[in-house]
Formats: C-alpha cells, sequence, structure tokens
C-alpha cells in the first residue's frame, strides 16, 4: 500500500469543469438530513395529532350518549308529570316546580316560557356548570347538536305557558376539558420523547453515512490512506470494511500502474537513448568520410588548371554538396537532441534547461522564456525525473508559444530543503491567453507530460489561469 496519492481522474481539473463538480451535483439534490427531519418532525406531529383526534372522537361519542340518554329520561319524567300539571289547581306553579326538578338534572336544561317567550319569573334556575372555561374550539368539537323539545302547559284548552327542554352538554364538556387537560401534556411529552429519539437515531445513521461518503470523497480526489472510521453497528461495519478494503485494493492497484508505467517510460527513454546511440555512432564516422571526401575532391578540384571546362562548375557543385552535408549534420544533430536532451552526463539540469530557452529563440524570435533555478535543487535528481522536467518545460514553453501567443515565458523549479523534503515544483508561467475550457482536450503532449508525472507518483496541472498569467505546473515527489 502506498501513501502517496493517485490520479483516479486523470484530468480533474477539466473533468469538474465539464461536469460541474460533484460537490454542484450534490447542491442539486435534496439533503438527506432535511428530508428525515422534515419526516419525524412531520410524523410525530401527526402521531400527537392523531392521538388527540381518537381522544376527542371518543369523548364527542360518550358526551353525545350521556346526553341524549339524560335527554330522554328528562322527557320521559316530564310527559309522565304533564297530566298532573293539567289537573292542578295552579298549573303554572306546579310547571314552575317540575321545570326546577328536571334543571337540576345532569345533560339538560328546562325553563318555563310565558305564551309571549319571555321566560316565567319565578323559574329560579340554579347554579350549573359553566363552559366559560373551557376554550370555545374545544367545546365545538365535542359538542354535538342540541336536543330540544317543548311541552305545552294547557288551562281550559289555552295555553298558558311552555316548559323548553334541551339538551345540555356544558357539565361534561367541562369534565373532559379537565380531563384533556391532564392528557395533553402526557400526549406531548412521549411526542417529543419520540421526536428527539428519532432525530438521534436518523442523525447518528446520517453521521456514519457522512463518514463514508466522506472517505470516499477523498479516496476519489486520490488520498488511498484515507479510510472510514471503525464502526459498532453491523450493518455500516460492513459497509465501512468494504470501502476500506476497496481503497487497499485500489492503492495497489494505483502502485502496481505507477510502477508499470515508470518501467514504460524508463524503456521508452532508454529506447530514445539506443537510437540517439545508434545514430550518433553510426552516421558520426559517415559525416566524417563524407567531410574528408569532400574536402579531398576541393582539393583535387583546385589542382586543375584553370582553363579546365567544367573546373567552375565542379566547384559550385562541391559546394552545394558541402552545404548540403552540413544541413544533414545539423538536422541530424537536432534529431539526436530531442531523443536524448542530456546526452552527457555532465549536463546539469538547470543548464538543459538554459539551453532549451534559448533554443526557443529559433522558432519564435520575439519570445523571452526566463529561467529560475530555486537555491535548495541540485544540479541533477534521477535521470528519469531530470528528462521528465525537461520534457515538461519543453511541451509547455512551446504549448504557450503556439497555442497561447506568448512573448514572455518563465520556467521555475523550486525544491525544498533536502532535509525537509517536500517534493520538488515546475512551474512555466505564461503571458498567452491560456486555453479555453471545457472546449478543450489533452492532447499527446499533455497526455505525454501527464503519464511521466504519474509514473513517478505526482500530479500535473493543466495550464490555468491566475492573476500573474497562465500557469501550467507539475509536481514530483521526493524520491
Ligand atoms: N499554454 C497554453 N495556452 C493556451 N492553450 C494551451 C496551452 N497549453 C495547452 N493548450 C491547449 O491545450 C491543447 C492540448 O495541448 P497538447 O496536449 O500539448 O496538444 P497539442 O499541443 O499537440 O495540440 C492545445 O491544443 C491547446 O488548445
Ligand atoms: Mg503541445
Amino acid at each position: 500500500m502506498t501513501d502517496r496519492g493517485c490520479e483516479l481522474t486523470r484530468f480533474p481539473a477539466a473533468a469538474q469543469s465539464l461536469t460541474g463538480g460533484v460537490t454542484g451535483a450534490a447542491s442539486r439534490h435534496m439533503s438527506l438530513k432535511v428530508l428525515a427531519t422534515l419526516i419525524v418532525v412531520g410524523l410525530s406531529l401527526l402521531l400527537c395529532s392523531a392521538v388527540s383526534a381518537i381522544l376527542i372522537l371518543n369523548a364527542r361519542l360518550a358526551t353525545n350518549e350521556e346526553t341524549t340518554e339524560a335527554f330522554r329520561l328528562a322527557q320521559t319524567y316530564i310527559d309522565a308529570r304533564k297530566e298532573l300539571l293539567s289537573n292542578s289547581a295552579d298549573p303554572l306553579n306546579e310547571a314552575s316546580e317540575l321545570v326546577e326538578d328536571v334543571d337540576r338534572a345532569k345533560h339538560v336544561a328546562a325553563v318555563l316560557l310565558h305564551p309571549d317567550g319571555s321566560v316565567h319569573p319565578l323559574q329560579p334556575g340554579h347554579p350549573r356548570a359553566t363552559t366559560s372555561r373551557v376554550p370555545a374550539w374545544f367545546a365545538g368539537l365535542i359538542e354535538a347538536d342540541r336536543l330540544s323539545v317543548d311541552f305545552p302547559i294547557l288551562e281550559g284548552g289555552d295555553a298558558i305557558g311552555t316548559i323548553r327542554l334541551t339538551s345540555d352538554a356544558r357539565d361534561e364538556i367541562h369534565e373532559v376539558w379537565l380531563d384533556f387537560r391532564k392528557i395533553l401534556p402526557a400526549i406531548l411529552v412521549a411526542g417529543a420523547t419520540s421526536l428527539t429519539m428519532s432525530l438521534l437515531l436518523v442523525f447518528g445513521i446520517l453521521r456514519r453515512i457522512g463518514a463514508c461518503s466522506e472517505t470516499l470523497r477523498r479516496i476519489r480526489r486520490g488520498d488511498l490512506s484515507a479510510r472510514v472510521p471503525s464502526q459498532e453497528l453491523q450493518e455500516f461495519a460492513a459497509l465501512a470494511g468494504g470501502i476500506n478494503d476497496l481503497a487497499t485494493h485500489l492503492g495497489r492497484e494505483c502502485e502496481q500502474n505507477r510502477q508499470l508505467l515508470s518501467r514504460l517510460i524508463t524503456v521508452r527513454e532508454s529506447e530514445r537513448q539506443r537510437i540517439a546511440s545508434d545514430l550518433h555512432d553510426g552516421m558520426g564516422p559517415c559525416f566524417f568520410a563524407l567531410n574528408a571526401a569532400l574536402h579531398e575532391a576541393r582539393n583535387l578540384s583546385a589542382q586543375l588548371p584553370d582553363g579546365v571546362a567544367l573546373k567552375q562548375d565542379l566547384k559550385a557543385a562541391l559546394a552545394a554538396l558541402a552545404r548540403h552535408a552540413t544541413s544533414l549534420q545539423t538536422e541530424s544533430r537536432s534529431v539526436m537532441s530531442d531523443l536524448r536532451p542530456m546526452l552527457t552526463k555532465d549536463t546539469t539540469l538547470a543548464d538543459a534547461l538554459a539551453d532549451l530557452s534559448v533554443n526557443f529563440l529559433d522558432i519564435a524570435p520575439n519570445a523571452r522564456v526566463s529561467l529560475a533555478v530555486g537555491k535548495d535543487c541540485p544540479d541533477s535528481f534521477s535521470e528519469l525525473v531530470d528528462l521528465s522536467i525537461y520534457r515538461f518545460a519543453q511541451e509547455s514553453v512551446l504549448n504557450a508559444i503556439k497555442h497561447g501567443a506568448a512573448n514572455r515565458i518563465a520556467i521555475e523549479l523550486t525544491c525544498a530543503p533536502a532535509d525537509r523534503c517536500q517534493g520538488l515544483t515546475v512551474t512555466v508561467t505564461d503571458n498567452g491567453s491560456g486555453p479555453h475550457y471545457p472546449d478543450v482536450s489533452p492532447s499527446y503532449g499533455q497526455i505525454g507530460i501527464a503519464d511521466r508525472t504519474s509514473a513517478l507518483g505526482g500530479t500535473y496541472k493543466r495550464p490555468f489561469r491566475t492573476q500573474h498569467g497562465v500557469v501550467t505546473e507539475i509536481w514530483i515527489p521526493c524520491p
């Protein structure tokens, strides 16, 4: 297992600008935390309301039943005493006593009314339970339809008054309200307790899911040392174990890939070196022989008498041959130096980079390429690291000139002191237009840089705009 990062997305900056990034995608979805909280709070409110509604419905049915029963009893009682009333000497007084009797009963109210609708003054009434301290909404919920019946009082066939009997649930509603006030806090406490416990459970689950997704996010960003902390719950322990195994497996695969890539690049470089050496060794003697033969031919042609025909033509042809031989030699040197930039062991990386900066004048005479090498940087790193830095600088400077039309380019090599090694950074900053993401995709140049840095366990940042210009950067870890 390696503790080095591993680039799981080869060009993360470009990938994110194309997809809007993970955060962007996540922010488009509703948070599970919000949803779960809403559901739990909603369910608790629903539960409390349902229990209260059942209690109220039950109380309403019971009150209605009791009131109807009391009303029927009172009705039967008045019916039974009606005969006596009509035979009485003073039916109105008799009726008044009857009303007083009935009005004393629970759940009913009786009044004696004159024919004009006014209440009989003899009707004394008695204190009844009051609903004044019961909230109107509660009384409205409990109370069913009021029952009412009128009993006319006759004297000699004429109506001299009316006994009005009505159902009256106020005393019962008052009792129910007192009971309800005792039960309501219990319902609220039970609701709040279940709400708190549900929220604790939901947040506990969310915290564990959060730990898993944070680890996955770090793994996705290439931190393969990330692990989910150990979990007590069986299901989460299995999930965490799966994610941790995946990270271990990815770490191994990444390290293997890195080694393979490193081997591939080493083989490629040694193959280029072999070709460069073969060219050098094979063509060097040929050029030497060609130049010697040309020299000889020139000498011989010079010895020809001036009058000899074709002497001038021969001299011109030999001069052209010499020019072609020189340009062929220059061209083959350039191919060899491209195949193997730092052919000699004595060339330091800084010298090779300085040569590179000067060579760019040939293709872009107006461009100024500056070089700054940090004081803590050694003359050379390993051969592969030197070559990777060289090729990165070469490709990035060329890109800045070719694609960004830059004319001021700075190559900067920064290293931490050897005893506090944190790797080395190479930046190429240009004053050109910079690439237009997301229309631009990497081609062979950038893919080659990414492969080289990744083979060394490093990272490559494609050109990005800053206030100081367009910056392209690689970071290579300590060997
Ligand atoms: N410094 C830069 N300024 C502007 N555009 C750039 C720069 N570097 C790279 N690019 C863009 O990135 C693309 C890919 O670069 P590269 O992989 O080197 O391919 P190539 O140079 O062969 O086109 C280029 O075609 C170019 O559009
Ligand atoms: Mg290029």
